[in-house]
């Protein structure tokens, strides 16, 4: 296997990469359904870092490796673009272009203007609300009650970004946006489910909803007088459609506003989910992340210094986005030919770039299939390997909400983990999970919750 990546604009009497063998007319269809990562990962070892893949009318090449992160990283803009990719669901926000379509210099300068209200600071200041939130969507869970996981964390996740980047609960809503993007991303993105769907009354029930939301944010904003010390993404919008020359038109304003609302339903709420799954097969784990909760918690609103300095719970969420790395892969087409490690790709090609898959490869995450928290720690510092680590993607578009997630995850587990003691409906349990269309724990993953003694004693006022 080649360890210096290479790539080169120079085509000429360069080979396709080698197409993967399938079925005649399915080609790797079931296996792509099964579990496309594993898929993957199988073909890296047996092919290398680059193969093509048939499933009946489709045909993609994957690129693969922390040499494929390194290409997108280093010079993936020149050679890739993401339009063709999202176009669709684009389109069905009522825009021609959001950030996750854009390219070159348009993309840079709408990054650039999104950048503040999604950083971390969105919730780095705002602990107190944040915990309070949390505790006040579970004051309702009973002792004995049997949860089901990945709804409860969709709510409490998209409730807080709500609150932190637009300032406007999406209550009932929730349900909308899990409906909405669950087919929309199915059949206008990953294209595995039928555009029929799009027809049906209970998805443009659910779309209509989620626009509906986002002109309220908007309307809310607007009607507000209040100047707030630290402006929220709902915010930097406003100010700018005041501006001579707005960067967003009323339209694109009202899809950006649908961002923070859509962002972690798929993403921070799946990593939760499995995060506390991950816990609760591993006691000594669990141990040494309640103890540092405990101490979080001793003398009242945790401070973003104290989170940071919990050592075994950022290992434990670190080693949950390696493990159960809910965005497996990107997409893109190729906008122009290169080679890349001695094949030829021709531009128009549908590119997927298997961006975690170096998660399980040994040479950078040893026993890659044991769950070990200590892998982020120096002197291992496994992650900072060079392209090893990409559970937010890689290049141009790389996660802009990463910070915030990675906080939100902490905040929100630690929160919980505070509060209430969850178990496993059986000790045996074993999670299986879909790729509906993020890598996802499923609705049938359920668990039992109690209240904890300890956190009776000493709420978090
Ligand atoms: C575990 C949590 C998350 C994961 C795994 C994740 C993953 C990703 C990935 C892989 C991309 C790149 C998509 C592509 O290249 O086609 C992306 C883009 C993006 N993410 Fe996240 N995300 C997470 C949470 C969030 C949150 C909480 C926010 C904001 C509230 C957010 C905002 C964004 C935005 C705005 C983009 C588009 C960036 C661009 O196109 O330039 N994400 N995310």
């Amino acid at each position: 296997m080649p360890d210096r990546v290479v790539w080169s604009h120079e085509v000429t009497n360069i080979p396709l990469p080698p197409l993967v063998k399938g079925l005649p007319i399915l080609g790797s269809s079931f296996e792509l359904a099964a579990d496309s990562p594993k898929f993957f990962l199988n073909q890296y070892h047996e092919v290398g870092s680059i193969f093509r893949v048939r499933a009946l009318d489709r045909q993609f090449t994957v690129i693969a490796g922390t040499e494929a992160n390194q290409f997108v990283n280093q010079v993936g803009t020149e050679f890739l673009s993401g339009k063709d990719f999202w176009q669709d669901f684009v389109k069905e926000l009522g825009v021609d272009e959001l950030l996750v379509s854009l390219d070159g210099d348009r993309h840079q300068q709408q990054r650039r203007f999104l950048k503040s209200g999604y950083s971390r600071n969105a919730i780095i200041h705002a602990f107190p609300e944040t915990i309070q939130l949390i505790q006040s969507l579970t004051a309702d869970l009973r002792s004995g009650q049997r949860l089901q996981v990945l709804p409860f964390f969709q709510k409490i996740i998209c409730e807080q970004l709500g609150m932190l980047l637009a300032d406007c609960s999406p209550g009932e809503y929730c349900a909308d946006l899990v409906s909405f993007l669950q087919t929309a991303l199915n059949v206008l993105v990953v294209r595995q489910s039928p555009s029929f769907l799009l027809w049906m009354p209970s998805y443009k029930h659910a779309k209509r909803r989620v626009l509906e939301l986002a002109r309220i944010a908007i309307a809310k904003r607007r009607s507000s007088d209040v100047k707030r010390e630290r402006p929220n993404l709902i915010d930097d919008l406003i100010a700018d459609s005041k501006t001579l020359h707005p960067m967003f038109s009323e339209a694109e304003l009202i899809a950006a506003a649908v961002g923070p609302y859509l962002a972690g339903i798929d993403t921070v709420a799946n990593t939760c989910s499995f995060m506390l799954y991950a816990l609760l097969k591993s006691p000594e784990v669990m141990a040494k992340v309640m103890q540092e909760v405990d101490l979080l918690f001793r003398d009242g609103i945790p401070s973003a210094e104290q989170l940071r300095g919990m050592s075994a719970l950022h290992g434990t969420a670190m080693e949950t986005l390696r493990m159960y790395p809910v965005a497996a892969a990107i997409q893109r087409y190729a906008i122009a030919d290169f080679a890349f490690q001695g094949y030829r790709v021709e531009a128009g090609t549908h590119v997927i770039i298997a961006t975690t898959l170096p998660h399980f490869l040994p040479q950078f995450f040893p026993n890659p299939n044991s769950f070990d928290i200590d892998r982020f720690h120096p002197p291992r510092s496994e992650h900072k390997q060079n392209g090893a680590f990409a559970p937010f993607g890689a290049g141009a578009h790389l996660c802009l909400g990463n910070g915030l997630a990675e906080v939100q995850i902490m905040l929100t587990m630690a929160t919980l983990l505070h509060q209430l003691e969850f178990s496993l409906e059986s000790p045996n349990y074993t999670i299986q999970p879909t790729n509906n269309p993020t890598f996802s724990p499923g609705n049938k993953f359920y668990l039992c919750v109690q209240g904890r003694n300890s956190y009776d004693k000493n709420r978090v006022e």
